[in-house]
């Protein structure tokens, strides 16, 4: 008996369904005002974040996209609500975490390898237990044979790549990324955010995603969080649900376009785009 003859009996073995994956970052209405009078950047932003999930985050210029992320890092503290990271508040940068920003923030005076171990050498842990890993990434991210370049000698790719290399060193269970392609030309996009696809579906890391880019933010993620303009707030969820591994011809399918589509129509009822 074939299987859906099986399902239509309801005799098919039943295949347990996974448990929800947990909870990784808890947002609750979160608000960042800087300074007593000034800029309200956030205004009680609500979000959870799955274990393993690719959220991204999207929305306008100066919309508090990286406040919110720099909140999540512990680098700045939120004027209300809270933010949980495995159910503890944030209260400075939490353990296992990366951070690659839009600029690669490399230090130029370093070779390539003394960038990625940056962080190690800060917090005065020995080198060897990072080696191994440090050459493996160098290797995965195209970068061997350049350990000792500076980072003057590498491409904008080549030096994001770097930094992403830097983030992962440690091996982090959450990686915050703030528009890191931003800088790069259309075709080394294209190929990083294949890149990091990649490694997201090998490692299956918790990625927090921030750009202004609406088919780079369809292209890699589970959900789009779509943000208004500034005081930021949430402006719509989308559960991107396109086959994985997305290949770059996912971007030429009808769904693509729709969510793309959805989103670029909400930008426009907020008066971001006129299209007439
Ligand atoms: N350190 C700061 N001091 C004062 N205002 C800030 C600071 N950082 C960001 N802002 C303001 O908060 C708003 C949101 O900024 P930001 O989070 O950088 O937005 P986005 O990353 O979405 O472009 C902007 O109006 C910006 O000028
Ligand atoms: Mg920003």
């Amino acid at each position: 008996m074939n299987a859906s003859v099986l399902e239509a009996l309801s005799l098919a073995p039943k295949v347990a369904a996974a448990p929800p994956a947990a909870v990784h970052i808890e947002a609750t209405g979160v608000s960042k005002q800087y300074g007593a009078k000034g800029v309200l950047a956030l205004d009680q932003v609500s979000l959870s974040v799955r274990e393993g999930e690719f959220l991204s985050i999207l929305g306008p210029s100066g919309c508090g996209k990286s406040t919110l992320l720099r909140c999540v890092a512990g680098l700045e503290r939120p004027t209300g609500g809270e933010i949980r990271v495995h159910g503890e508040p944030v209260r400075k940068p939490p353990a296992n975490m990366g951070v690659v920003f839009q600029r690669d923030v490399l230090l130029e005076w370093r070779s390539i390898l003394d960038n990625m171990f940056l962080q190690v050498d800060f917090r005065g842990e020995p080198r060897g237990r990072y080696m191994e890993r440090a050459h493996e990434l160098l290797d995965l991210f195209g970068l061997k044979g350049f350990e000792k370049a500076f980072p003057a000698q590498l491409s904008g790719g080549m030096r994001q790549r770097a930094a992403i290399c830097r983030a992962l060193l440690a091996n982090p269970d959450l990686l915050l990324m703030d528009e890191p392609f931003g800088a790069l030309d259309a075709l080394t996009r294209d190929q990083m955010n294949l890149e990091l696809q990649k490694i997201w579906s090998a490692s299956r890391r918790t990625i927090l995603f921030v750009t202004h880019s609406i088919g780079e933010a369809v292209f890699l993620s589970d959900r789009v969080v779509v943000m208004s303009p500034r005081p930021g707030r949430i402006a719509m969820t989308l559960t991107i649900d396109l086959p994985r591994p997305r290949r770059m011809m996912v971007r030429e399918m009808p769904e693509f376009a729709l969510y793309c589509g959805q989103i670029r129509a909400l930008f426009g009822d907020m008066g971001l785009l006129k299209d007439e």
